[in-house]
């Protein structure tokens, strides 16, 4: 499974790159904004850090403004990957990139139907945001699994990218149902490291090794 980090803040995605563990970076407007910075800067800032596919999505909601906006993004590296809302106008926008071999994410997925749509219009991502869904009751992992089940029906070669993840469990259940990415926040990645008895065993490890008076090195 691949790792994405869903953050605008480049503290954070250069030291969770340096772990190694980072496969790429999602923006949304909400995140961009957050970070006080110029978009276009912003985004060249992300791609300096990281190799993978970075998102970068677009605020306009007719298809042709869309496409001019993606035309700018798309200049500022060969790794930003264009996100496109959900919407008839997006997924136009998504078949016209694809088709010319620019990467797509499309976001705000909240459904299989919604995933059906953005698969067969060539989407290189699809992003289920599953949090949103638990927020209200809903089940979120199980669009996952519906999502990879239809996938795999037709052999879609559209990427199942989890998102609005909220917790280490998403991230394991959504692996157990072979989704491609989860993008998560920072804090969500650093927790995957984290077990209470790897803490507990390596204190108890490293106060046997002190009483030996031993070195290494
Ligand atoms: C994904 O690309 C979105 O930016 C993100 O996962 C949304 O998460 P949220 O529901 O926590 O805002």
């Amino acid at each position: 499974m691949k790792f994405f980090v869903d953050t605008a803040d480049i503290a954070e995605i250069k030291d969770l790159a340096a772990t190694g563990m980072v496969d790429g970076v999602t923006t949304n407007p909400s995140l961009a904004a957050k970070s006080g910075k110029k978009f276009l800067d912003l985004i060249a800032e992300i791609c300096a850090v990281v190799t993978g596919p970075v998102s970068a999505e677009v605020t306009a909601l007719d298809h042709a403004t869309m496409m001019k906006e993606a035309n700018v993004l798309k200049k500022i590296a060969p790794h930003v990957t264009i996100k496109v809302p959900l919407t008839p106008d997006g997924l136009k926008t998504c078949k016209a990139l694809s088709d010319d071999g620019t990467m797509v994410n499309v976001t705000l997925c909240f459904s299989p139907a919604q995933a059906l749509l953005a698969a067969k219009a060539g989407a290189t991502f699809i992003s289920p945001f599953v949090g949103r869904l638990d927020d209200i009751g809903s089940d979120g992992m199980g669009l996952i699994s519906d999502i990879c089940t239809i996938y795999k029906n037709y052999g879609y070669k559209t990427e199942v990218l989890v998102a609005s993840i909220r917790h280490p469990m998403h991230v394991v259940s959504a692996a157990k149902l072979g989704a491609h990415v989860s993008t998560m926040p920072p804090a969500t990645l650093r927790q995957l490291f984290n077990h209470p008895l790897t803490d507990k065993g390596l204190k108890a490890f490293l106060d046997d090794w002190a009483k030996t008076g031993q070195s290494i090195l």
